[in-house]
């Protein structure tokens, strides 16, 4: 194929014009742009080259075939503004990723994560008690404190309401701070520097904070190295075969366990969220899935040896991430100058790639916009990257496994004994950010099943 000036786009004044009115929700304002101009969109803003991807064929090619051509641009970002030191998971760039995630992956392979079973249970089991019937809840907030203390307690063994009630309030504060630093980023490259002064100000306020705490438990965890079984204990433990650092340092260990608590709660706490909502909608699919739960569990509590007997409650879980991926946008940036669909694009441009773009692309889901987990039932692989809520490639979430089973297990334990409906009159409305928020929260009212 021979190469082209360049991939269409709205002229820099057009997009100007644009932007003020896409802060309020990016998604959709990226989302018409791809319907507009197809599936490679040139964004021009500025001295930066901003490429937005609307194929599944060029998202593998960037995400998968491609990988070793880009480097992780949020990691160069946490890196570059002094959030992290760069020896944590998320904040690894190219080089010295593979040895990270050789010493923290093998926490997460699917054989280690049936340790954290009893903890998913116990937690889900303790948020069924709080709520009660007819009285309003925003289970935002709640998605959020329940996948919180889930982390917390697999992480270093502290439960959010006691002994990890102040690491859980510097983490929420942190959380606040990250979400709200990217997504002008994502926009208004040239103005970077002045737009997010105070959410950097404020994310490394939080994050010394947060550092010191760990710190303390692990200066306390060398005195008495008795196994907590926690995923500490295991990062402490780990030994890798390189002979000069065969241990993870302590500010090793302090940026994987930051990586853990920014990563490892909040997307989760959104894909449930985005799931209650959908099943409140789709009163037909409620009912499927109760009708699943009831008769697999019959009201006895789900476990591990469960989750393959939920086909349905997975596969609503999987579709609320079609519609809703709780990490809606990757960026990658070139390493060399390369060809991409014809098109040649300079070392250093950024790629947009979005599961939230290409999931609701009709040429990969017939009749996108509606919720149908049925449609995933003998469901043929597409080419092409099209269903990636975990991203791909060598930096595909390593927390993927475990995510399945505390998905499914929590929608199982919470729907076996409630049925969530949205209050009358509140309206909700998402809020893209570093994850898929919403703007008003999800205030639900609990109704107690009979069952
Ligand atoms: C529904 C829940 C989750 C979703 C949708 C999700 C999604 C993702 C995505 C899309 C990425 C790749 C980002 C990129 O390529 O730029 C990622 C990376 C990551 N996730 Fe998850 N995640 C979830 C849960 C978890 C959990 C439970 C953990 C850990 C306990 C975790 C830990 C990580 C880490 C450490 C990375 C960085 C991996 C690397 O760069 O090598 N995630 N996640």
């Amino acid at each position: 194929m021979s190469s082209q000036a360049s991939p269409p786009g709205p002229s820099p004044r057009t997009l100007l014009r644009l932007i003020p009115g896409s802060f309020s929700n990016p998604a959709e304002f990226l989302l018409g742009l791809t319907r507009e101009y197809g599936d490679l969109t040139c964004l021009r803003l500025g001295i930066k080259n901003v490429y937005l991807i609307g194929s599944a064929e060029y998202a593998e090619d960037i995400l998968e075939k491609r990988q070793e051509e880009f480097s992780n641009w949020i990691s160069w970002f946490i890196k570059k503004a002094g959030i992290l030191e760069g020896e944590g998971l998320i904040a690894t760039e190219s080089q010295g990723h593979a040895s990270r995630r050789a010493l923290v992956g093998p926490s997460f392979v699917r054989e280690n994560i049936s340790k954290y079973t009893g903890t998913i249970i116990s937690y889900g089991l303790n948020q069924r008690e709080l709520w009660a019937p007819g009285q309003p809840s925003d289970l935002e907030k709640d998605m959020g404190r329940l996948t919180l203390s889930i982390v917390l307690k697999t992480l270093f063994n502290l439960d959010l309401d006691t002994e990890g009630k102040k690491i859980g309030e510097v983490i929420n504060r942190l959380m606040f701070h990250y979400n709200a630093v990217f997504p002008p980023v994502l926009l208004a490259q040239p103005i970077l520097r002045h737009l997010p002064q105070n959410n950097v100000r404020g994310l490394i306020k939080e994050l010394n904070e947060v550092s010191k705490i760990i710190y303390g438990i692990i200066d306390e965890r060398k005195k008495n190295s008795e196994e907590r079984g926690d995923l500490l204990s295991s990062m402490m433990a780990a030994r890798s075969e390189d002979e000069k650092n065969p241990r993870m340092t302590d500010t090793q260990i302090r940026d994987e366990c930051v990586s853990m608590l920014l990563a490892g709660h909040d997307p989760m706490a959104k894909a449930l969220t985005w799931t209650w909502y959908l099943l409140s909608q789709n009163p037909e699919a409620e009912r499927s899935i109760h009708d699943e739960i009831d008769t697999v569990l019959g009201g006895r509590i789900p476990g591990l040896s469960d989750m393959d007997k939920l086909p349905y409650t997975e596969n609503v879980f999987r579709e609320a991430m079609r519609l809703y991926p709780p990490v809606w946008m990757m960026i990658r940036q070139s390493l060399t100058d390369l060809k991409i669909g014809g098109y040649e694009t300079p070392k250093g441009s950024l790629f947009l790639v979005s599961p939230y773009i290409l999931q609701r692309d009709p040429r990969y889901f017939e009749d996108p916009l509606s919720f149908k987990p049925d449609r995933w039932e003998g469901w043929n692989e597409k080419s092409g990257l099209t269903y990636f809520p975990f991203g791909g490639g060598r930096r595909v979430c390593t927390g993927e496994p475990l995510s399945w089973m505390q998905g499914v297990l929590l929608i199982a334990l919470i729907a076996q004994k409630w049925s969530l409906r949205l209050a009358p009159g509140h309206v909700v409305e998402p809020k893209p950010q570093i994850t898929l928020g919403t703007k008003h929260g999800v205030r639900m009212v609990p109704q107690k099943r009979d069952s």
